[in-house]
This record gives C-alpha cells, sequence and structure tokens, in this order.
C-alpha cells in the first residue's frame, strides 16, 4: 500500500507554542485571542446549558442557528442565504475536510496557493487527489497568470483565502473579477473560500464570493465562529453552499459527525442577533495600529495588513539566519514566539518573513514590543 505524505510531526504552532511554555516566552505565534470574552456570550452558554438542547442536534445544525446565521449575513455581509445553504461545522477545519472528502476523487488536482494555511493539503491526500501549489505574489496578491496556467480539466478546487492568513493580505474587486473569468472557462472547477477571517479588516473591506452571482453557485464559503466571537476553542463554524453542492458536502457531514455540539449551537444563535462585527473589527484596528506603531521603533519592517490578526515582519536588518532558526532564537534569546512564513509553502521559501499574532491584551502586547524594539 502507498504511504500518504502528510505531516506525521505537531504542527508548526504546537512547536512553537511548546517552545514559548518552555522558556516563559510571550506567545505571539498561535493564533488565538487572550482576552475575555463577551460577557452576553457567556451568559447565552450559561442560558443554553440550563435549557433543553442537550441531545443530538439536527444533522445540518439546529434551525434557529441557521436562521440566526442567515440574518447575521444578510445584514452584515448584503448578499441572500437561505438556511438551507448553510451547515453547522465543528470549526472551519472540519468544513474545509468534509468539503474536500465530498467534492474530490482520486486522480483529480486541486490548486492551493502558496502561503496557505496547514489543514488544506491532508484532506486532498487522503482522498487520492494531487494538490498542485501555486504560490502567490510577492505582494502574496494572486498571480493570475500561475493560477490560469495550473488549472486544466482535471481541477476540481481551487481553495481561496481572503483575508489571508499568514500575509493579512485582502483580495480586491479585480481579483474576482479574474476568478469570475477563471470559473466561467473551468465549467467542472469549483472554488472553496476560507473566509474565517471575514469581519476581521481594516484598510481593504472583505469581499465574499458570495457577493458576486457567477461565483455564488460554484462556491462553498467557510466561516468560523472561533475568529468571529473571539473563541478558538469551541471549535464551531459552518459553510454555505448552493443546494447540489450541500447534498454531497452533507452525505460526508452526517458520517464524520453527524451533528455539532448542541449547546453551543444554541447559545450563539441565542447571541448572534446582539452581536456587532462593527465594534470587534474597531478593537482589533486598534490593536493593529498600536502594534504596528510599537514596532516602527524596532528593526522589524512591517508588511500591509489589511486584515485577520496577523501582522507579518521582515526581520533583514537583524539576522541572516533562516526563518525557522530565526523563530527559535527569537524564544530562546528574546522571549517572543513568532511564526516563521516557510512553513506556509510547500517549497519552504524562505524570505525572511515571520508572522506575529496581535490579538493580545494591551499589556501582553506591550510586554512584546519591548522585547522586539530592543533586538
Ligand atoms: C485561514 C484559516 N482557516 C481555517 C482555520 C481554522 O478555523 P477553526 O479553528 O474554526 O477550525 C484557521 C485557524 O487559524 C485559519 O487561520
Amino acid at each position: 500500500m502507498a504511504t500518504l505524505s502528510i505531516p506525521s510531526t505537531p504542527s508548526i504552532f504546537s512547536v512553537m507554542t511548546q517552545l514559548a511554555n518552555e522558556y516563559g516566552a510571550i506567545n505571539l505565534a498561535q493564533g488565538f485571542p487572550n482576552f475575555p470574552i463577551d460577557q452576553t456570550l457567556r451568559d447565552a452558554v450559561s442560558e443554553a446549558a440550563q435549557g433543553g438542547a442537550h441531545q443530538y442536534a439536527p444533522y445540518q445544525g439546529q434551525l434557529s442557528l441557521r436562521t440566526a446565521i442567515k440574518h447575521f449575513i444578510e445584514q452584515h455581509n448584503g448578499y441572500p442565504i437561505t438556511t438551507d445553504e448553510i451547515l453547522i461545522t465543528a470549526g472551519a477545519t472540519q468544513a474545509i475536510f468534509t468539503t474536500v472528502q465530498a467534492l474530490v476523487s482520486t486522480g483529480d488536482e486541486v490548486v492551493l496557493l502558496d502561503p496557505c494555511y496547514d489543514c488544506y493539503e491532508t484532506p486532498v491526500l487522503l482522498v487520492g487527489g494531487t494538490p498542485v501549489h501555486v504560490e502567490l505574489g510577492r505582494d502574496f496578491l494572486p498571480d493570475w497568470q500561475a493560477i490560469t496556467s495550473a488549472v486544466n480539466s482535471k481541477t476540481r478546487l481551487l481553495i481561496i483565502n481572503s483575508p489571508h492568513n499568514p500575509s493579512g493580505r485582502v483580495w480586491t474587486e479585480a481579483d474576482f473579477s479574474q476568478l469570475i473569468h477563471l470559473v466561467s472557462m473551468n465549467p467542472k472547477l469549483t472554488i472553496l473560500s476560507d473566509e474565517v477571517y471575514e469581519y476581521l479588516t481594516y484598510s481593504s473591506a472583505h469581499i465574499s464570493v458570495r457577493a458576486y452571482e457567477a461565483l455564488r453557485t460554484r462556491s462553498v464559503v467557510v466561516s468560523s465562529f472561533g475568529k468571529t466571537l473571539q473563541v478558538t476553542g469551541w471549535k464551531m463554524g459552518y459553510l454555505s453552499a448552493p443546494t447540489p453542492l450541500m447534498q454531497r458536502i452533507l452525505n460526508v457531514h452526517q458520517y464524520l459527525v453527524f451533528s455539532v455540539n448542541s449547546v453551543m449551537q444554541d447559545a450563539i444563535s441565542r447571541y448572534l442577533p446582539t452581536f456587532n462585527p462593527a465594534l470587534i473589527r474597531a478593537e482589533y484596528e486598534e490593536r493593529m495600529m498600536y502594534f504596528r506603531q510599537g514596532l516602527s521603533a524596532s528593526r522589524l519592517t512591517c508588511l500591509p495588513c489589511e486584515g485577520t490578526y496577523f501582522q507579518t515582519v521582515d526581520y533583514s536588518q537583524i539576522s541572516t539566519q533562516n526563518d525557522v532558526d530565526f523563530c527559535m532564537w527569537l524564544i530562546k534569546e528574546h522571549g517572543v514566539a513568532a511564526i516563521p512564513l516557510s512553513v506556509f509553502y510547500k517549497s519552504k521559501k524562505d524570505l525572511n518573513h515571520i508572522r506575529l499574532c496581535f490579538a493580545k491584551d494591551h499589556e501582553t502586547l506591550t510586554n512584546a514590543l519591548e522585547k522586539l524594539c530592543k533586538i
């Protein structure tokens, strides 16, 4: 039996977090907020726990939650959606895995845009598909010529991610025009759009593939309550897909998890109508500006941050080490943990860039800045 080349070691996020703990370093590596969640959300969890939603939920998700999401999307994203087009998942990771299992078969190709999040490739390999890695341009925006050349009659999925982890770049209308053209030229192609940072954009507004009629029927969109509600540990998310694709995705979903945590579904359905993503966006923008301002006194060079809660920096003024060694050195000698960008590339391309997470309280950011400015 052929051996699959899926990673057998812990992810870089676990490695860096473990090392940060070992050396007592400030953890700006793993992407999670370290400040308290909204009290109203805590209350919603308590109310849900006292209520009756303790047995299996309907496998597509509680109707109350899908209805709350529908209203939320229509109000805040501005495009129509039905509750039948929404599936509640155990985080975005499961949504991605399930979609790939449902839509990709042995021998199909899936185009991934590097640098990309680490959970895209494994489900493709497990289903016997071939991941085709295409690098984004030097500015971390799509290189449409390279993407167009990579897509062929065997390409079943193109996985895209905007706002982009790790770079923080956000796709423009021009990118979506190119995407519409690509889809129109390739009738078998489906887009899997990872939009988990959709409510965290600053200088550039987020555009969803679902905003375009021509893409809506050809796309699966993945969202994460972990990112939107600052509760990464809950592993709650959802995807939206047009009915023919949803049917196939549901077939896999029911055998993978059947249904997702009923109490959390109930809690989120109570909370979502009260949640205003504009407030969270403003809060994160303030953190981002504070962090960037602080870094301007360091020898790290900030790249643009249009969205997400990550700031990518270039450390070439400080060191010629490769980015993995630089991150080890940063933890051990300077007490700050980061993620090297090369791990997001199949080719392990080293640009002397590292990713720092600014979803941290003021004190943590201030302490980290003090350390980073001394290097
Ligand atoms: C781009 C991207 N996609 C998906 C995920 C996974 O989200 P979840 O925790 O909801 O599975 C993450 C988490 O960091 C992410 O950054």
